[in-house]
């Protein structure tokens, strides 16, 4: 694949117009379909806005801006795929819709189209079986804002052909992403790897420990995380954020590790989303008074260990059940999420015998099982290595 490759995207929200916009930067051809006009009205109304701000910070001139709009046709219409040499499918999250959708793209499209899928949680395996030539489906997963996130997750399904996979990645390698293979189970890595950020900061809360913002100024001043995992929550939407750990949790048959929270489930139920509709776990409401967090340094450290090393454990974990490599375990989370190091180096600052002793006593103290410590890190702390 070159330049001269059209790329399809089908599905006009927020992910899929994002997805169009690079395309289009990278200077291919985009068609961009979806089948509500409304939403591709409002795709074309959103592009034309991003794009002018960048006009006026300078970041691309008039001339830029008029050609990469220029090079993306707005349809409503499958058809206008019939010339792409790839189709990045960005529509509603439900299975039997995608695979109704796939079955019908593959008519659409050239034999040698590859057909991908921007799914965040159902397997590629379940979508590509909905297509006869199965080995040309893949999942490129980008993360939000697809323009300005640098990370994309490449998870070839058991069926995808080698070739595939390595056009795929190189065409989004093209893209100046920064892509990292992943293997198709649920979450891919970023998902799986990142659900203790909110499970257990729930938790803390939940065992009364902390408040929201003491547990959120722990995790940015002393952590070094971009935001709070409860802002954070309330920034993705608790509605979202919470159906991602039902799913995943149930993915993985109802490990304890990935078990979701009963807090986060009453907002979700209270339509307390968060940003969005203006009440979350903070009050976004205008003249809402933030509540201050207790800053008592010792708490904060110990949130803090207690929420890294269970991220670290399962960073660990990953790495055990070969779902992605050390490197691109510690990428993803820094490009995808922006922590502020990879788990995984993180992990030999801090120790591995520590790591581990701190799961050890945190099983020991609840008798849980979401507290077991990866094997890997066992083995690792028994021949005294290092991750890196
Ligand atoms: P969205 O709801 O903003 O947009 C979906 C669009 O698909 C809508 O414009 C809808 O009209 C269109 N659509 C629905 N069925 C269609 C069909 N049969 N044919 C053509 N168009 C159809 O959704 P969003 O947030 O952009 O997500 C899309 C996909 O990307 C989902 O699979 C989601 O899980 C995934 N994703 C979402 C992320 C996010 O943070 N929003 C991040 C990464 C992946």
């Amino acid at each position: 694949m070159n330049k001269q490759t059209i790329v399809g995207v089908l599905g006009a929200g927020s992910m899929g117009s994002g997805i169009a916009q690079i395309a289009s930067t990278q200077e291919h051809q985009v068609v961009l379909v979806d089948l509500n006009d409304d939403a591709l009205a409002k795709a074309e109304a959103s592009l034309k806005k991003i794009l002018a701000r960048l006009v006026e910070k300078e970041k691309i001139n008039e001339a830029i801006s008029k050609s990469i709009i220029g090079r993306i046709k707005f349809s409503n219409n499958v058809n206008d795929f019939s010339d792409c040499g790839i189709v990045i499918e960005a529509i509603i999250e439900k299975l039997e819709v995608k695979q109704q959708v796939f079955t019908q793209l593959e008519k659409n499209v050239n034999d040698d189209c590859i057909l991908a899928s921007n799914t965040s949680s159902l397997s590629i395996a379940s979508i590509a079986s909905a297509c006869e030539k199965s080995d040309r489906v893949i999942g490129i997963h980008f993360f939000n804002p697809a323009p300005l996130m640098p990370l994309v997750e490449i998870i070839p399904a058991v069926q995808t052909a080698e070739e595939t996979k390595n056009t795929a990645r190189t065409l989004i390698d093209s893209w100046k992403k920064v892509t990292v293979l992943t293997k198709d189970t649920p979450g891919f890595i970023v998902n799986r790897v990142a659900r203790p950020f909110y499970g257990e900061a729930l938790k803390i809360y939940e065992e009364g420990i902390a408040d929201f913002a003491t547990i959120d100024w722990a995790m940015t001043e002393l952590g070094g995380f971009r935001m709070g995992p409860f802002t954070l929550m309330d920034y993705i939407g608790n509605d979202v954020n919470y159906t991602v750990t039902e799913t995943v949790f149930g993915a993985f048959y109802y490990d304890p590790r990935y078990r979701p929270s009963f807090t986060q489930k009453r907002h979700k139920e209270a339509g307390w989303f968060g940003r969005k509709n203006g009440r979350g776990f903070f009050d976004y409401s205008e003249g809402a008074e933030k509540p201050e967090p207790n800053k008592d340094e010792e708490l904060g450290a110990e949130i803090v260990n207690r929420i890294v090393v269970m991220l670290i454990n399962e960073a660990a974990d990953a790495l055990f059940l070969n779902i992605a490599t050390r490197e691109d375990i510690d990428l993803a989370m820094t490009k995808g999420v922006n922590y502020p190091k990879g788990l995984l180096a993180w992990a030999d600052e801090i120790g591995l015998a520590n790591v581990l002793k701190q799961l050890e006593d945190l099983q020991t103290e609840y008798g849980e099982d979401r507290y077991r410590p990866s094997p890997l890190l066992k083995r690792m702390v028994a021949a005294n290595k290092t991750f890196y």
